[in-house]
């Protein structure tokens, strides 16, 4: 008895939803739920939830408060030809790879290290069936409506130095997420990017060291962000949001943060990025509590050091500098993700 509404409702779900995209591609207007509703015999909670699901398989549809729906085009398709083209000097040395799908970004670089490629790659998927995240987590990466990047650098950096990379990273997706979408975004320590209060961006940094001269040979930096992800999972729905995109911008987006990136890789020791990172900081002089060796400790961040290390005053006035490592900073009734 519970399975058939289910099917069926699913049936009608894609008819409707082919229905509308029809429709709203027949012409650059704006067409009102409620003639959508009229057109097709069904309510307009109906249509909504079909042009949600529209927006979810990735179409660009705007949707304004008593005007309707409007297909934007074109899709927000990756090409690596497009990426390519936009790519300034700085990343032009890069190898620039897009997958439809793959388990995690990050992971593919890694196979190509171990398979012997020695450039230089930036690796974007459409989709990531197996994302990862810090201290072992998952990253939701629905098809279509993210961007979840890698990139392949060689460096000679210490491996102390190397959260530099990460520190440099997340600046990197603020400036291209401004230069991009002209939306203002923060950083949560160490490097989660935030708008209006929630996580549109992870970043999950590994190194290949070399433990005689304790360098970090190769890095992989992996980048994903939300652009236009609507529907997020029950564990993290209240905390994740997206860009909102409601146009083509994931090249323009995975260019300019390789831009970005790679400018900002020429010189980590410049201290300027350091100054952009903690301008953009939503930690600082906030009451904190951090997870540190599985033990909870509260305290007031206070500073971000040259180095990229969050110093916190603890409650018995001493001062305590956190680097990334395994630390997971939560701002006061906030769950991080
Ligand atoms: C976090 O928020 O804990 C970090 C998330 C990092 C996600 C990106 S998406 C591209 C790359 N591939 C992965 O599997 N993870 C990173």
């Amino acid at each position: 008895m519970g399975a058939a509404p289910v099917f069926f409702s699913e049936v009608f779900c894609v008819a409707l939803k082919d229905k509308i995209l029809a429709r709203l591609s027949s012409g650059g207007e704006y067409i009102s739920g409620e003639q959508l509703a009229k057109e097709y015999g069904v309510s307009r909670a109906a249509v909504w939830k079909a042009v949600r699901a529209l927006k979810e398989s990735g179409c660009m549809i705007d949707s304004v408060t008593n005007k309707g729906y409007r297909l934007l085009s074109p899709a927000d398709t990756l090409s690596a030809d497009e990426i390519r083209s936009r790519l300034a000097e700085t990343a032009a040395e890069l190898e620039v790879i897009v997958l439809e799908s793959v388990d995690s970004t990050n992971s593919e670089a890694k196979r190509m290290l171990a398979n012997g490629f020695s450039g230089s790659a930036l690796i974007a998927a459409n989709e990531q069936t197996g994302g990862r995240g810090r201290l072992g987590r998952s990253f939701y990466s629905p098809k279509n409506t993210g961007v979840y990047m890698s990139f392949l650098l060689h460096t000679d950096l210490k491996l102390a130095d190397a959260v530099r990379v990460t520190t440099a990273a997340s600046v990197a997706v603020v400036k291209a997420i401004k230069s991009v979408s002209g939306i203002e975004a923060e950083i949560k320590w160490v490097n989660d990017v935030y708008v209006d209060g929630r996580k549109v961006c992870g970043i999950l940094t590994e190194a290949v060291s070399d433990f005689e001269t304790a360098t970090a040979k190769s890095v992989i930096i992996g980048i994903g962000i939300n652009t236009s992800t609507i529907d997020f999972p029950d564990d993290i729905k209240d905390r994740a949001s997206s860009l909102g995109a409601s146009e083509p911008i994931r090249n323009a987006l995975i260019a300019a943060t390789a831009n970005e990136l790679t400018a900002l890789c020429e010189d980590l020791s410049d201290g300027a990025f350091i100054d952009f990172y903690r301008a953009h900081s939503m930690i600082i002089g906030r009451s904190i509590e951090f997870y540190a060796n599985n033990e909870r400790r509260t305290g007031k961040a206070l500073d971000i050091d040259s180095s990229g290390a969050l110093i916190v005053l603890l409650p018995d006035g001493r001062k305590t500098a956190l680097s990334s490592g395994e630390v997971t900073v939560r701002l006061n009734s906030d769950q991080s993700i």
